[in-house]
């Protein structure tokens, strides 16, 4: 059996779609037009990626998006500042700080000086605390995109065995919330695995349902998959290729080939969950503006 390759760029194309439609209607209700800035300290490269692909979806839709681009020596103040200069922007609905931060820098400090309610990436305390408890508030974007993608795929998670690999702020620990939240989407039993685990290949081959979120490539074997599993790869890694036009490629956590020959379906890196965290963050972003808006 070879597994279903889960198209994430087709499936965000949609909601992509669906957004601008949505927005068009909110602006003509409310002259309102959906704003996001994210700011950028210091230059790692994956990160200017990304940031740039955030800010051409927003101008895409038609929506207002700025990158804000500081020196990686700037100091934990003058971020303070800038993220309190936003809070106060009418125009600015979403105000994304793109991680990592250089070390010198007080990430949670930061992070918590953002308004809860442009909190687009959902890592604020308060908003954190909002998902636990299955209120409403914007939830992060890539286990956001995660469970949207296993909705839209027709994957049933209820009563399922779902397996998270990672405990971070920023994937593990929210999509483990929300795969066992009530509703659809969720109702799973959740596992999470991390690098101290023990038994890890006997634990995953139980998965119903595996994310990978490790940050390690090709560190889930297709052995370990149950046949039939869905399989969702979290992983960006860049590994290096000569032969590739930019000198690396992308692979995810979990060595694809093999196992696509044992799951039942699986995202492809890229294309899988990364056009979906992009999406999440537009519909993040819209989610704000109306709720500041009301
Ligand atoms: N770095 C990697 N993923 C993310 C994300 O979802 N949000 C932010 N702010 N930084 C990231």
């Amino acid at each position: 059996m070879t597994a279903r390759i889960i198209d994430g760029t087709a499936i965000a194309a949609r909601i992509r779609e669906q957004l601008l439609v949505e927005a068009q209607s909110f602006t003509k209700r409310t002259r309102v037009r959906p704003g996001l800035v994210v700011i950028l300290v210091g230059d790692n490269p994956a990160s200017q990626v990304y940031v740039r692909s955030k800010r051409k979806a927003c101008l895409d839709l038609g929506w207002y998006s700025d990158v804000i681009h500081l020196p990686a020596e700037t100091e934990q103040r003058r971020v303070e500042e800038t993220i309190d200069k936003l809070n106060a922007d009418p125009l600015v609905h979403g105000i994304l700080l793109q991680l990592p931060l250089p070390d010198h820098l007080d990430e949670q400090t930061l992070l918590q000086r953002i308004r809860p309610e442009k909190d687009v990436d959902g890592f604020h305390p308060l908003n954190v605390g909002k998902l636990v408890l299955g209120l409403p508030a914007p939830i992060p974007c890539t286990p956001l995109g995660i469970q949207r993608l296993l909705i839209e795929e027709g994957i049933e998670t209820s009563g399922k065995f779902a397996v998270v690999v990672g405990r971070s702020n920023i994937v593990g620990k929210p999509v483990a919330t929300l795969l066992m939240r009530k509703g659809p989407g969720g109702d799973a039993t959740v596992c999470v695995c991390h690098s101290r685990s023990e038994n890890l290949p006997q634990i995953i081959r139980q998965a119903d349902i595996l994310i990978a979120a490790v940050g390690r490539p090709h560190f889930i074997k297709g052995g370990w998959i149950k046949p039939g599993a869905t399989v969702i790869d979290v992983g960006i890694n860049r590994v290096d290729d000569p032969d590739a036009p930019r000198g690396y490629r992308l692979v995810g956590d979990v060595d694809f080939e093999n196992a696509r020959a044992i799951a039942g379906a699986i995202t492809p890196v890229p294309g899988g969950v990364g056009p979906m965290t992009i999406a999440m963050l537009l519909h993040n972003t819209l989610w704000c503006a109306k709720n500041l808006t009301a």
